[in-house]
């Protein structure tokens, strides 16, 4: 870096392989971002590098699982070792659970939405506020991925309902511990954004009282640029709570 040249901020991507994850990786990229690229396989996570262009300088990809605690220490020591701080942690990664009664799930595939949806924001917000409370200048800002199931279930939806009501816990916990050291924390609650985990909408999803209807979904571009606008905001500006939906996705209403 040249004296007088601005070094970039710093953004970590959990789940920037995939869908909203690897469309605002990209975006805060293209925004002059450096981005550590984070997620369990490592296919994806080049492929979103393969699409960054000359940006892919400033990109890092290490295969991260949210919900190990050795993983997540990895993954943000290998960020401050290639970049020096950290602004921006997007917590993005999720996964759902099989839509069956919530009688009939497994202890494993209720583990596994807690491990990720929830222990994984937790994990990796931890790490997140140990750097931003020690750097100068001290701060940054924190994004959970929260959902509509943090409003409203879907039927069998218990553990992804469940985590994603508890991200809403860790968000205000987050947002009023971090006030002492600079640190903001907004969620972004989506609804019906068009990626591999909403696929199945175009076949048809189930409805509350049991029939099954094909929902609306809008372009995940538009999520992804919601997520540097956030980003860019001075640390004593906040969006606590945003949704983002398809506009005539059933939630307003009685579905
Ligand atoms: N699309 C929507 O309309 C919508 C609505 C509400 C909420 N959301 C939320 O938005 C987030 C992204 O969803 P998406 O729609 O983009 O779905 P997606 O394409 O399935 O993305 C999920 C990402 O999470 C990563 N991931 C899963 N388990 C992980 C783990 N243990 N460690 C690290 N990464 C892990 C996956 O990569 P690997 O498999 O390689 O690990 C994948 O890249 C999720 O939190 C989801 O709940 C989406």
């Amino acid at each position: 870096m040249t004296s007088g040249e601005q070094a970039s901020k710093v953004a970590i991507v959990t789940g920037a392989g995939t869908g909203i994850g690897r469309a605002s990786a990209l975006a805060l990229l293209r925004g002059g971002y450096s981005v550590a690229l984070a997620g369990r396989r490592m296919e994806p996570l080049e492929q979103t590098l393969g699409q960054a262009g000359s940006a892919a300088s400033r990109a890092i990809a290490v295969s991260t699982d949210v919900g190990d605690p050795a993983s997540v220490r990895a993954l943000f020591a290998k960020t401050l070792e290639s970049f020096g701080r950290l602004d921006v942690l997007f917590n993005n990664a999720g996964v759902g659970a099989p839509p069956v009664p919530m009688e009939d799930l497994t202890y494993e595939q209720w583990k596994l939405a807690v491990d990720v949806n929830l222990t994984g924001v937790f994990l990796c917000t931890q790490q997140a506020i140990q750097i931003m409370k020690s750097q100068d200048p001290m701060g940054g800002r924190i994004i959970n991925n929260g959902s509509i199931s943090a409003h409203a279930p879907r039927p069998n939806s218990a553990p992804y309902t469940a985590t994603k009501h508890g991200v809403t816990g860790l968000t205000k916990s987050t947002s009023l511990d971090g006030r002492r050291y600079n640190i903001a924390c907004s969620q972004i609650d989506n609804g019906n954004a068009a990626t591999e985990m909403t696929d199945p909408m175009e076949a048809g999803i189930m409805q509350p009282h049991g029939s099954m209807a094909v929902e609306p979904r809008f372009d995940v571009k538009h999520v992804a640029e919601t997520i540097v606008y956030i980003a860019n905001l001075p640390l004593d500006t906040n969006v606590q709570f945003m949704t983002i939906m398809a506009t005539k996705m059933p939630f307003i209403g009685r579905g």
